[in-house]
Parts: C-alpha cells; sequence; structure tokens
C-alpha cells in the first residue's frame, strides 16, 4: 500500500484526493491545511473546469494537521503530496526529502528558478521520488501534440500559437503577486513548459503585459525565438472580467497539417490536413491529472525515474518565466539562460 498525505486543501489539492480514490494501492493517511473552516470540511475548494475538485473524499476520515510541516515530520506516509502557495514549495519539498519521502509537488515547483536549481540539485542527491506536476504534459490533446511535433508525422512545426485566459480565481493566495507569482508564474508556465518541452529552450524571448491583480505580471504575450522554428507565441492572463469562462487553446501549423485545440469545443482537438475534412481527433475523457498522478504512482511502482518531467526541465520552465518578466520589465527581447 502507497500511503500518502496531502498539504492543501485547495483546488488542487481537493483535485488531487479525488484521483488517488481511483488507484486501490493508495491510502491516504493524512491532509493538512491552515485555514480551519478547509481542514474541518466547511470550506470546500472549487475548480474552474470541469472534473477538478470535485471533493469526494472525506477528510474526516483520515489523521489532520493545522500545518504541513506537522503532517511531515509525524505522518506514517510514504509520499507527501504539497498543494500549498507556490512560495512554499521549496520549504517543504526539502523538509519531505529530509524526511525521505517521495513527493508530488505542484506546478509551479517553486517560486523562483534559483530555488528551483537548488530543489533539482538536493533532489538528486537522495533516492526518493520528486516529480513536479506539471499537467500539460499528460493532458489529453497536448501529449498528442508533443508526439505530433516530435514524429513530424505532418512536416516540421511552422508556427504555433497557445492562450490561456480567464477572470481572476480569487483568494489570499491568488491576490499576492509574492505568493503565487501572477498569472505570468502560475497559469501561464503551463505553456511556456509545453513549449519548452516540445521546442527546447528558446534562444531568447520579447514579452508584453500588464499588472492589474496581484502587483506581479498578470497579463503576458510573448514570442518564444528559436532558429529552428520560425513563430512561437503564448498569451496568458486572468485579467478578464467576471463571468470569463476559463479557455486553453493551441493553434499548430505544420507543414502539411494544422492542430487546433479548444477545451470549449465538445471534441476539443481538430486536424485540419490539406485537401481533406478537418476531423476530430478522438480524446481520452480524463484531465491531466489523473495521468500525471497514475504516472508518479507507476514510478513509485517500478522505481523508475520520472523521465516525462524532471526536475530540470520545471527550473527551466522558471527561468524562462523569469526571461519573459524581464522583457516586459525593459521593453527589450531578452536571452535565455537556465
Ligand atoms: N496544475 C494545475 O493546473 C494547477 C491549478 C491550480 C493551482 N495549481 C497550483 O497548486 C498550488 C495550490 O493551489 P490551490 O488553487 O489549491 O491554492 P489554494 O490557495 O486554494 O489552496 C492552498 C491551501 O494551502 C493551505 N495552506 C497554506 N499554508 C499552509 C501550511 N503551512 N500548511 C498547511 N496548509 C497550508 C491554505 O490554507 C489553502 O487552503 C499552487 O502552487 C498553484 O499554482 C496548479
Amino acid at each position: 500500500m502507497i500511503k500518502v498525505g496531502v498539504c492543501g486543501l485547495g483546488m488542487m489539492g481537493t483535485t488531487h484526493l479525488d484521483i488517488y480514490g481511483n488507484h486501490e494501492d493508495v491510502k491516504i493517511v493524512a491532509v493538512a491545511d491552515a485555514d480551519p473552516k478547509r481542514l474541518s470540511g466547511e470550506d470546500k475548494a472549487s475548480g474552474n473546469i470541469d472534473g477538478q475538485a470535485q471533493g469526494g473524499f472525506d477528510i474526516n476520515s483520515v489523521e489532520r494537521y493545522s500545518d504541513a510541516a506537522a503532517l511531515i515530520a509525524e505522518a506514517d506516509i510514504d509520499v507527501v503530496d504539497i498543494c500549498l502557495p507556490t512560495s512554499l514549495h521549496h520549504r517543504f519539498v526539502l523538509q519531505a526529502i529530509a524526511a525521505k519521502k517521495h513527493v508530488l509537488v505542484e506546478k509551479p515547483l517553486c517560486r523562483t528558478a534559483a530555488q528551483a536549481r537548488d530543489l533539482a540539485e538536493r533532489a538528486a542527491a537522495v533516492d526518493t521520488l520528486v516529480m513536479p506536476a506539471m499537467c500539460m504534459r499528460f493532458w489529453p490533446g497536448w501529449d498528442w501534440l508533443k508526439d505530433a511535433v516530435d514524429s513530424e508525422a505532418y512536416g516540421k512545426t511552422l508556427g504555433a500559437t497557445f492562450r490561456r485566459v480567464v477572470s481572476h480565481p480569487g483568494g489570499a493566495f491568488y491576490l499576492d503577486g509574492d505568493q503565487c507569482g501572477g498569472a505570468l508564474l502560475d497559469l501561464h508556465i503551463h505553456d511556456t513548459d509545453f513549449i519548452n518541452t516540445c521546442f527546447g529552450v528558446p534562444q531568447s524571448v520579447t514579452s508584453t503585459g500588464y499588472t492589474q491583480v496581484t502587483g506581479a505580471i498578470d497579463h503576458v504575450m510573448t514570442q518564444y525565438h528559436y532558429d529552428h522554428i520560425p513563430l512561437v507565441v503564448a498569451e496568458g492572463g486572468w485579467c478578464m472580467s467576471d463571468g470569463f469562462d476559463f479557455s486553453m487553446r493551441y493553434n499548430v501549423n505544420f507543414e502539411r497539417a494544422t492542430a487546433s485545440f479548444d477545451l470549449d469545443r465538445k471534441e476539443p482537438l481538430v486536424l485540419f490536413e490539406q485537401g481533406k475534412s478537418p476531423r476530430a481527433i478522438s480524446l481520452a475523457q480524463e484531465m491531466g491529472y489523473e495521468f500525471e498522478i497514475a504516472y508518479f504512482l507507476d514510478c513509485l511502482r517500478s522505481g523508475e525515474h520520472t523521465s516525462r518531467v524532471t526536475l530540470a526541465s520545471a527550473a527551466q520552465a522558471l527561468a524562462i518565466v523569469e526571461a519573459e518578466e524581464k522583457s516586459i520589465k525593459t521593453q527589450s527581447r531578452v536571452h535565455v539562460s537556465v
């Protein structure tokens, strides 16, 4: 039996708890939250995509801690699952690996690229598994895109545009730019990370953006400059007005086809090929979170490293995001150094 303790009962902790319930050899042993209402179950988090934070797990059935530090120190667990505010990730991942626990830590890996590099270095020196939960790597339709880019099944990639926008989620953590890093770090990093996974570290970035809600960058548009692909652009932000639902899209032009993903479509992924009728690509119904956690657990069971998502690559994503921030602030093209 794999014994898990989940730290943070917000939207992500609640989603992770739901998913662990699908695995017969996993037992949730403990949960932690600093907010007494969340810890008692009186206040339940909700999500912005169907299927997130269903809240089916009965937290009253397990040990409850008011601080993640106590859970990590005291609970009889194999795995610490960290779904805490981003500014706390570095500290609690370090505590968990010092206690010889396996770790699944929500994205972004931590608050700064320097912290991320530190974690990658320290985790390399221990035997336990530490995986950043970069869910887009596992998201149905996005894993398809990664395969299409790598295999060149439709030719080389010529242009790729990504867009992830929503109204601000609210809540103390998401209102504080120091804790969450604004939409640039919290939301847009999904696309930055995915672009890095598909196309590698860009040579430089040109970004524009602004601050509206958190004091950090809340809406960004970035061009990622590569020698081998002419156009890669991503927009991310949470400055849409109230009622604007979460929107997640990409359009990728290959030499012989266009792939278009829109979460709002009934069939989100459509492939357009020259001379053929457009066709929807059939996708699994689950979200990326289910596949990401299944992969993490499979790696634990087999003792293998998590090669699909590494700490080093999560640290690269943070370094690219920091170059984007610098580009906005200096109004210039910024070289990316990882
Ligand atoms: N993968 C994704 O798609 C995705 C989506 C949303 C959020 N996230 C990430 O997940 C993390 C959590 O986000 P969220 O939306 O669940 O946030 P949230 O603010 O809703 O939940 C965080 C919880 O942690 C608790 N907490 C704070 N300090 C604590 C401590 N010391 N000990 C125990 N509990 C403590 C808070 O009381 C709160 O309930 C963030 O890093 C965020 O970026 C990832």
